[in-house]
């Protein structure tokens, strides 16, 4: 991370960086797929993520035995929390896309009961039932169809499991002490902006007509905090994403509001549970 307020001025030369890695992450430079597991691990170690993710465990409520999916499961986090909880009798099975963030969350198993694939979540190879529960945190807003990853993950959940889908809702931003916020939000190309927000509509629609869904807000008070998660303020990017002519006014108006010690930003991200329904 580039911080906004005293770190170091990004100096790099790699090439271009494609819109959006997470969706690719395997076809990014080296270099900026290490970048993105490291912002995974301090977005995990964040507290106000902490908060949330413990709030999206107690709706999810995994218990000793059951057979688990995380999907989009990153570097193995929450996978391996999962794993504590479900015990030996039961078991985690963790699939990402990337075959980088499989070989990180597989070079830190801790010998509990994870295993590690490849898999896309729009085509997941198992079979139709086959899991107690399926997570799946800040994928959709990533996905050209988020819709089919939704039926994909019913799909493979048992009649009477439930379905988790954590994710943001980007258009929930706001901010106080600093300018331009709803402009450099407008280029920022996150692919689903909304996706916290719509994940319970989708998932009434797409067969799961009781899923509740839990806001959890969350909010910074200086601008090097708030780069540890929203890549709003992280300068690396910023630059590639927004137009030069708007980063410096933004940038100038941040550090002043952090001068001044009245920076403050929150968004939501929201915990949709569905149950399959039992026929
Ligand atoms: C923002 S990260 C979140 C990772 C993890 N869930 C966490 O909370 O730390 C998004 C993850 O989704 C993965 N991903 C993107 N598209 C995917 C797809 N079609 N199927 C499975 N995983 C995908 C990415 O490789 C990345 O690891």
């Amino acid at each position: 991370m580039t911080t906004m307020t005293g770190g170091p001025q990004t100096t790099e030369t790699a090439p271009p960086t494609p819109a959006n890695p997470f969706e690719r992450l395997d076809d990014a430079p080296q270099e900026q797929q290490r970048r993105i597991i490291g912002y995974l691990d301090t977005v995990a170690a964040h507290p106000e993520i902490q908060r949330m993710r413990s709030a999206a465990f107690e709706l999810f409520a995994p218990t000793a035995g059951e057979r688990l999916l995380d999907v989009g499961c990153g570097a193995g986090e929450v996978s391996r929390q999962l794993a504590a909880r479900v015990g030996t009798t039961g078991s985690v099975t963790a699939v990402d896309r990337s075959a980088e963030a499989i070989s990180v969350a597989q070079s830190r198993h801790d010998g509990s009961s994870v295993t590690y694939m490849v898999g896309d979540i729009t085509a997941l190879d198992f079979p139709d039932g086959h899991f107690d529960g399926v997570r799946c945190e800040r994928v959709l807003q990533h996905l050209p169809d988020p819709d089919r990853a939704i039926k994909e993950m019913i799909r493979v959940t048992r009649p009477g499991g439930r379905v988790c889908v954590i994710d943001t809702d980007w258009t929930s931003s706001v901010g106080d002490g600093f300018d331009h916020l709803a402009e450099v939000l407008e280029q920022f190309p996150f692919p689903h902006p909304s996706a916290g927000r719509t994940a319970r509509a989708r998932m009434v629609k797409a067969g799961l007509p009781v899923t509740t869904a839990l806001p959890v807000t969350l909010r910074f008070t200086t601008p090097d905090d708030a780069a540890v998660v929203v890549p709003l303020f992280d300068e690396t990017p910023l630059r590639t994403c927004v137009q030069p002519e708007l980063v410096e006014p933004f940038l100038d108006s941040v550090r002043q509001s952090a001068e001044r010690g009245d920076f403050l930003f929150a968004f939501t991200m929201w915990i949709s549970l569905g149950r399959v329904e039992t026929v």
